[in-house]
């Protein structure tokens, strides 16, 4: 099949069915932002090493600028919009990023969160040192990454401390 060859793609976005015709070639970061309003999803790199087109593809962490679309046929795709937002309640993660002030130009955060996500799911009591590894794949030019760690560590630990101003920047990072 070439891939300009178009087909359908079926799957579930964030807890909704979605159906999307796609070339065989297109990467699912596209898709997802352009074809499904999904902007929270960024893109920067393009080669699976800045971390910032985190997704989770049935609860797995991947890098949707590397991930062809077509893959996600049948899948549960669960994007940063799909884990809380301030109409239904934020997510722990998102609480704490923006309560530890681990959010500043907000493009690496989206994935950031994702990325932290499936750490938690995996190792929910993850060291400081376990942090740092995992977020190896997670690129941030502002925050010196300190924060990024508190933040995490603090869910872990049961504290997370709900900050409305810090809320409402965070959830605008994610709309750009
Ligand atoms: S854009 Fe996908 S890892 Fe950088
Ligand atoms: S907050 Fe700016 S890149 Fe991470």
């Amino acid at each position: 099949m070439s891939l300009s060859a178009k087909s359908v793609v079926s799957f579930t976005l964030n807890g909704e069915p979605v159906e999307v015709m796609v070339s065989t070639g297109r990467y699912l970061v596209d898709v997802l932002r352009e074809d499904l309003s999904m902007m929270g999803t960024k893109r920067s790199c393009d080669q699976g090493v800045c971390g910032t087109c985190s997704v989770l593809l049935n609860g797995r962490l991947v890098s949707s600028c590397l991930t062809l679309a077509v893959r996600a046929e049948g899948a549960e795709v669960t994007t940063i919009e799909g884990l809380g937002s301030l109409e239904e309640g934020l997510h722990p993660l998102q609480e704490s990023f923006a309560s530890h002030g681990a959010t500043q130009c907000g493009y690496c955060t989206p994935g950031m969160i994702v990325s932290a996500v499936a750490l938690l799911e995996e190792n929910p009591d993850p060291s400081e040192e376990e942090i740092k590894h995992w977020l190896t794949g997670n690129l941030c030019r502002c925050t010196g990454y300190q924060k990024i760690i508190d933040a995490i560590r603090a869910v872990a630990e049961g504290r997370t401390e709900p900050g409305p101003e810090a809320e409402v920047e965070i959830v605008k990072a994610y709309e750009e």
